[in-house]
């Protein structure tokens, strides 16, 4: 209940006069009630979604099957079964991802996978979370973005971009890492100087011992998630308007009022395609204080007009 993804709601609500009811501290699971009317939330959750519809979303394979049913563009995808199936999809793709079927903030996943080699080691890493199915999927070029919609409109948008660090002509990658994850403000937004990310370097043609020169940026990983170093800034007000359009579109054939959708948009091929779902997502900075603002207006209309 401590944490920024709690709090930006709870906030929100004390100021509205909105009373909070604890249920779990620590998963966590609280009670909002206001004028008779009562709504309980677990992040950005609550009552208002069926139980099917929860599991569609959250399970990456069942949302990316039910979107390309719907006609939603997706990266093609595939549940892992053994490794003469992996190498024929890797085949068909030639570069893929491998990523744990519902976890978060990139656990697990491995970007541009290119080797059967590569294929053995990233399902070994995403088999370390033994209940999940391992997915495999096409690997595809494109800018992360986040849109998020309350009651079926959309509210904000991020863009999330992988790690960079900016050479000095003295230091090595692997020292401007570290440096860069001194500096985090926040603990959560650091590179890990794991297997992934020096993968990540030679497919860039880098290594950790590499020396970048002066002002040069450097990409150092390849997952955008904010977890593995990346950047998040806010787009609600540039975003394609068309790309609003589908995301609103997608709310409402889940049935999911409060709902975030991840598309990768590749400008130049001026393609799309949705990665991720979450009907469960983290209000936080630095979008989330506006989107809390929604979210209680939703939930609670009459209190809205108690806006500061
Ligand atoms: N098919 C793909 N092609 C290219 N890059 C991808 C693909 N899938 C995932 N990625 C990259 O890996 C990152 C993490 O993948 P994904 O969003 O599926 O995992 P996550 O751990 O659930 O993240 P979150 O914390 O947002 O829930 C994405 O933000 C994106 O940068
Ligand atoms: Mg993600």
């Amino acid at each position: 209940m401590d944490t920024i993804y709690t709090t930006t709601i709870t906030d929100e609500a004390r100021r509205r006069g909105i009373a909070i009811r604890v249920i779990d501290y620590d998963t966590p699971i609280f009670e909002l009630s206001h004028g008779g009317r009562r709504v309980r939330c677990y992040n950005s959750l609550t009552d208002k979604v069926g139980a099917v519809t929860y599991e569609i979303a959250q399970d990456k394979h069942l949302a990316n099957q039910f979107l390309r049913q719907n006609g939603i563009s997706v990266p093609d995808q595939a549940v892992y079964r053994n490794p003469r199936q992996a190498e024929r999809f890797l085949r068909k793709h030639g570069a893929i991802v491998v990523k744990p079927n519902k976890e978060w903030g990139a656990r697990g996943v491995a970007v541009a996978i290119k080797t059967p080699w590569q294929l053995r080691q990233a399902v070994r890493d995403a088999a370390k979370y033994p209940d999940e199915k391992i997915l495999l999927e096409q690997c595809v070029e494109g800018v992360d973005h986040r849109l998020i919609m309350v009651d079926y409109r959309f509210v904000a948008a991020i863009e999330r971009t992988p790690a960079r660090v900016v050479g000095n002509g003295k230091d090595d990658i692997r020292t401007l890492i570290r440096k860069k994850n001194a500096d985090a403000e926040d603990p959560s937004n650091k590179v890990p100087l794991d297997n992934e990310t020096r993968r990540n370097l030679a497919s860039f043609g880098l290594s950790y011992g590499a020396v970048p020169r002066k002002g040069r940026r450097v990409q150092v990983r390849r997952t955008s998630n904010y977890h593995t170093g990346g950047t998040i800034r806010i787009i609600t007000e540039s975003v394609d308007r068309e790309l609003v359009k589908y995301a609103e579109k997608i709310a409402r054939l889940f049935q999911v009022p409060v709902f975030g959708v991840d598309f990768l948009v590749n400008r130049r091929a001026r393609k799309w395609w949705v990665i991720e779902t979450s009907a469960d997502l983290a209000i936080s900075p630095p979008e989330g204080e506006e989107v809390a603002r929604h979210f209680l207006d939703y939930l609670f209309p009459a209190t809205k007009r108690n806006r500061e």
